[in-house]
């Protein structure tokens, strides 16, 4: 049976944390959040891996050290940072066969990179094969001192606290059948108001959030402040995060924290509670705090329109995008951009690449998954959005500001190739950068089969 590890991280004290300038060693261990022994891939030896901070404009430089060594696992690695911009750095971005090879074991590799304006939540993973399912993950907090919401909470320190087969939070879980191990516990003082950071770094499921007898309110999307909105469930989906506040206004008690998965959930501790006329976040009540740009709103002003048809190969259940499946080449994307004055058709994978004026990419939500309404008013910024269900058409518009390759991606890909011709002026290859893919390809060739579909 393949046991699906998800996490879901509920970031509240005392977890590790790095950054932002800092080294990250790669390592393989056993681990067993949830009493069932698995080898894995870590960050800096924790599972999840230590929480990287930094302040809005600082450079990060992350020096990745890799110290695989478990020959039945790729060896190769790479970190993607999820939802940081990586504006004239795209040889950062840490996207496997899209602008780096992967980093070969006993070598390293200095990611740096400038955050710009970005500040809340992201996260970091591996982007080789299905390597963050191994493990290989960890929050990303860019911190804002000039936070519009630091009024309304009073604690924002950093605990780390998690979602497989059973669910982990902050890295503890249990399922039916299986050892007595502990519930995850976050602990807080009475009457306080604190500032949670939830972010689901699962492989596959989302989750519904909740917490009894407690409000959410829910101050940012996926690292952009929304104006405040009050609910009692949150559904987030793999990759997206929504931090909000929590006011322990309630009598001294325990109470549980619930994130009920969308598959295989036994209805045993914690039961399901039935709250009367409890309010469900709707992503279409999510409103930017900072209006989007005028130029995203006009129902007609698309330069370019791309329609992105989701599907599945019925034989080999692969994902499909436009009909194509996306295959890494044996070159990064960011190398042939590099190498030459190409188009899109003449690069590989070439029927994955959308070649685009330029790119990079918090999007706004015009239409969302369940909802049949155009929001050109005040559409939530984000850059992860759920697809819905077979029928559904979601709609998102992005600015293209940011030369390079750009991976588009949910277990299926494509790749925005923006304004190829500033690629190479924007952003020089350093020189680490260059060594990677001739150390990588002097190494002989891991070969594992993909794993059967379910
Ligand atoms: C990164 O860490 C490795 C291993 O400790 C070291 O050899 C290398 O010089 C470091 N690189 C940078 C840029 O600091
Ligand atoms: C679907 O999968 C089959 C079997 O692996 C393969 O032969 C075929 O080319 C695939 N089709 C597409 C569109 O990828
Ligand atoms: C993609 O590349 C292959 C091999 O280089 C070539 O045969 C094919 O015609 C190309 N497809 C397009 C759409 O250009
Ligand atoms: C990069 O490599 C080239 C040639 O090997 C060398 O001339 C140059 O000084 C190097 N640059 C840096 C910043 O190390
Ligand atoms: C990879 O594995 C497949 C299936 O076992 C085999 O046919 C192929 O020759 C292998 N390739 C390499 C480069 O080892």
């Amino acid at each position: 049976m393949i046991r699906h590890y998800i996490f879901l991280c509920v970031l509240t004290s005392c977890a590790v944390t790095i950054g932002p300038v800092a080294d990250l060693v790669i390592v393989n261990a056993q681990v067993s959040p949830d009493g069932f022994v698995k080898s894995a891939v870590l960050a800096g030896d924790t599972l999840p891996g230590p929480i990287i901070t930094g302040q809005k404009g600082d450079t990060f430089k992350i020096n990745v050290t890799n110290h695989l060594n478990d020959e039945t696992m790729l060896t190769g690695t790479s970190i993607h940072w999820h939802g940081l911009f990586q504006r004239h750095s795209n040889q950062m971005d840490g996207t496997a066969f899209v602008t780096q090879c992967p980093i070969s074991p006993g070598h390293s590799f200095l990611y740096e990179f400038n955050t710009g304006d970005q500040v809340g939540t992201y996260w970091y993973h591996s982007h080789y094969g299905v390597r963050y399912c191994d493990g290989l993950r960890g929050a990303l907090i860019i911190y804002d001192p000039h936070d519009p919401y630091r009024f309304l909470y009073d604690i924002d320190n950093v605990q780390r606290q998690a979602v497989p087969d059973s669910v982990l939070i902050n890295g503890i879980g249990n399922y039916p059948g299986g050892p007595d191990t502990s519930y995850a516990v976050i602990h807080v003082q009475p009457y306080k108001r604190y500032r949670f950071r939830l972010l689901n770094m699962a492989c596959k499921p989302n989750y519904i959030f909740s917490i009894d007898h407690h409000k959410l309110i829910i101050i940012e999307a996926d690292g952009q402040y929304v104006e405040s909105l009050v609910v009692d469930s949150i559904q987030i989906y793999a990759a997206q995060r929504y931090p909000f506040i929590l006011e322990t206004s309630r009598p001294v008690d325990n109470y549980w924290v619930h994130a009920v998965p969308n598959l295989g959930s036994p209805d045993v501790n914690p039961k399901i509670r039935i709250t009367p006329n409890p309010v469900a976040l709707q992503e279409t009540d999510l409103h930017p705090s900072y209006p989007p740009l005028p130029i995203l709103l006009q129902e007609d002003g698309a330069d370019v329109k791309l329609n992105i048809v989701l599907g599945k190969n019925a034989t080999s259940f692969n994902f499909l995008i436009n009909g194509v499946q996306y295959t890494s080449p044996s070159i990064p994307i960011l190398l042939q951009l590099l190498n030459g004055d190409i188009s899109a058709s003449e690069m590989a994978p070439n029927d994955s690449i959308y070649s685009l004026p330029r790119n990079k990419h918090k999007f706004a939500v015009i239409r969302s998954a369940g909802s049949s309404r155009y929001n050109y008013v005040n559409p939530v910024l984000r850059d992860t959005v759920n697809t819905g269900f077979l029928g559904d058409y979601v709609t998102i518009r992005f600015i293209t500001d940011n030369p390079g390759p750009w991976l588009l991606h949910c277990g299926m890909a494509l790749v925005f190739a923006e304004a190829s011709h500033d690629v190479a002026a924007s952003q020089p290859l350093s020189n680490s950068s260059k060594q990677l893919c001739p150390i990588y390809d002097s190494l002989p060739q891991q070969n594992f089969s993909l794993p059967p579909p379910n």
